[in-house]
């Protein structure tokens, strides 16, 4: 939820603390703040960007080879200077930056004041560099030890780097259910929510597991415990990110450029996973657990956000083509419900970041009920990735923008192949669908391309509703997800309120919203129930809505009806959802660039939700 960097060696710091924090931005980015030691701490803390603080230093002594950064999502205590990090403690001798939520703070600041230590902040985050200092001048013991005492008594998650002024030569990193990564160069330690941080500096990196503190000293040394005071050994890796796959390139901003880049990264997500010619389907993950899956009494999706979007079509994909009996969970609602699992349920958890809170939970609790978990994961080396039995990776490369597209596209990509795959082998599918199904697939990153083409009038249909205050998606089937999608991009973007609801459904409620100022967008490629979408257009017609309408090529029934239509090339039920969300994704950008708001990191948002 918030990004944290750090860096110690033989270079200036404060170059290295900026670049870093602007690549974790997307993270979350209310306010921002560094802490360089030299000699002195000069602390520097901002609301707003990380261009803001920038701004702020401006010719200040920013001198040092030892700093700690952060750019915060805020979860206790507005977005503000003061409540901004580093915090730093009453005698100002240490700094620390935090990721997550210390959900045991209250307690801990009421002790704290009664014994004298005075708070600056509003936040939870700000006890704990207290609680170090307290333990570390009461037991006359070095920060790494006061850092590891002091967090065997806090709950909750935590990402932390520590400075300790009178110590300017080491630097003290601890985790546990936040990520945190260690980047090693030549002498010198990099310390970042992660790698995107640290990529143009080294692609040797530690992932610190959970529990885990490690201290990095100027000399090049590397040493890592657990909170239990265990010894653990580095596990180096090499970090698998490009530099320019998380940088801008030619557009405007990171989301265009996911949504631009999606006819490669769904072949990317494909690439060794299919081949139409010689009819066949790899999933790594799932070709070690076949019989797992196919004998599955049931498999329960959990996700959040977009995410959760592909598992409803993940739920359509299995019980049609597999039929395999699936249940759709938000992972925040499962982790509370107590539910009914067992070693005879696979859970499948779909993340983007593979570092979301929620999902994780869920993930914890279900392994603990005996049930098997399959990972679809973006982020390599991440926390899902690491804890579920088995996985696939949708490589669809870094997704920066806060709103997701690539990885939606990746992820209902894999979720088609394996549902797919099953089919086949459970034998519900024909070989003469399942050789249509695959060379289709092969098809999908030409017809996304062709629908790409489509942006000037996408961003014609744009202009002509940009000015909504509500509008309301519909979508039946395999578009019923696509309308949920299509309105949550756009309410997270352009701060519109948006709907998305079954097309039938309307009747029952909705349909009471609509008039004039409502424009109403409808998701009509299903085939199977044409007749029953124009019907649904029609109503909503009748009740003086504007309707914008996606459609297969060539539907002259629906052009006549909608006020606007946007054609995309026709496919395969099953494998619809690919090509109706692209228009959708387009369509949000547009809008929202046009209300000037900030499509790459809209306000109260953050990339990767890593609290509750
Ligand atoms: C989607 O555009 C949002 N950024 C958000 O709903 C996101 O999908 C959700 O937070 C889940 O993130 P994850 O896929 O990284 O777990
Ligand atoms: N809970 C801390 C705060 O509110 C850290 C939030 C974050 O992870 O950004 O400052």
């Amino acid at each position: 939820m918030c990004g944290i960097v750090g860096y110690l060696g033989n270079k200036q710091a404060y170059p290295i603390l900026i670049e870093g924090l602007k690549r974790l931005e997307y993270r979350g980015y209310d306010s921002a703040g560094i802490a360089i030691l030299n000699g002195d701490l000069n602390l520097y803390k901002k609301k707003g960007k990380v261009k803001d603080l920038v701004k702020s230093i401006g010719g200040k002594s920013t001198a040092g080879t030892i700093g700690i950064g952060h750019t915060r999502w805020a979860t206790h205590g507005e977005p503000n200077d003061i409540n901004a990090h580093p915090h730093t403690s009453k005698n100002g001798r240490l700094s620390l930056i935090h990721n997550g939520v210390i959900e045991n703070y209250e307690s801990f600041k009421l002790a704290l004041i009664e014994r004298g230590h005075v708070f600056e902040s509003e936040t939870d985050t700000e006890v704990l560099v207290h609680l170090i200092e307290e333990i570390q001048k009461r037991d006359k013991l070095d920060l790494e030890e006061a850092v590891r005492q002091a967090l065997t008594k806090v709950n909750g998650a935590y990402a932390i780097v520590v400075m300790d002024r009178d110590n300017p030569d080491i630097l003290v990193a601890a985790r546990k259910d936040s990520p945190l990564v260690i980047g090693i160069g030549k002498e010198e330690f990099y310390v970042a929510s992660d790698g995107k941080a640290i990529i143009e500096h080294t692609k040797k990196v530690v992932y610190l597991k959970n529990e885990e503190i490690a201290l990095l000293s100027r000399k090049g040394e590397l040493s890592i415990k657990t909170i239990n005071n265990d010894i653990s050994t580095p596990f180096i890796q090499e970090l698998d990110i490009e530099l320019e796959s998380i940088e801008k390139g030619d557009y405007e901003h990171f989301m265009l450029k996911e949504i631009f880049e999606q006819p490669k990264t769904v072949a990317n997500c494909m690439r060794g996973r299919i081949n139409a010619d010689e009819g066949w389907i790899k999933v790594g993950g799932v070709n070690d657990l076949v019989q797992k899956f196919t004998e599955a009494r049931r498999i329960i999706i959990i996700a959040c956000g977009t995410s959760w979007h592909a598992a409803l079509i993940g739920e359509y994909l299995f019980e049609e083509l597999a039929r395999i009996q699936v249940e759709v969970e938000y992972a925040s609602e499962f982790r509370y419900r107590n539910p009914i699992i067992d070693e005879r349920d696979i859970v499948i958890a779909i993340s983007q970041s593979g570092e979301t809170r929620d999902t994780l939970a869920a993930i914890e609790m279900a392994k603990e009920k005996g049930a098997v978990l399959y990972g679809i994961v973006n982020s390599v080396g991440s926390s899902i990735a690491r804890i579920t039995d088995a996985g696939s990776y949708i490589h669809v490369g870094p997704e920066i923008g806060v709103a997701s597209t690539k990885a939606f596209t990746g992820q209902v990509s894999l979720l088609t192949l394996m549902a797919i795959h099953l089919g086949y082998q459970k034998g519900t599918i024909p070989r003469s669908y399942y050789l249509q199904l695959l060379e289709e697939l092969e098809n999908i990153p030409g017809k996304i391309e062709q629908i790409l083409k489509k942006d000037a009038h996408i961003k014609y249909i744009a202009e002509e509703i940009k000015d909504s205050t509500n509008a309301l998606y519909l979508g039946r089937g395999y578009n019923f997800p696509i309308a949920l999608e299509g309105a949550l991009k756009l309410k997270e973007i352009s701060y519109i309120h948006a709907e998305g609801y079954p097309a039938a459904e309307m009747k029952h409620g909705p349909i009471a919203l609509i008039d004039e100022n409502m424009p109403v967008i409808v998701i009509a490629t299903n085939k199977s129930i044409h007749e029953k979408m124009v019907t649904n257009i029609q109503e909503v017609k009748t009740r003086k809505a504007k309707v914008i309408a996606i459609v297969n090529e060539g539907d002259a029934e629906i052009k006549r009806l909608a006020d606007y239509i946007i054609e995309i090339p026709e496919t395969d039920e099953p494998i619809t959802p690919l090509l109706s969300v692209i228009p959708l994704q387009m369509l949000s950008y547009h809008i929202a660039l046009m209300r000037g708001c900030d499509v790459d990191q809209p306000r109260n948002l953050a990339k990767s939700v890593t609290v509750e």
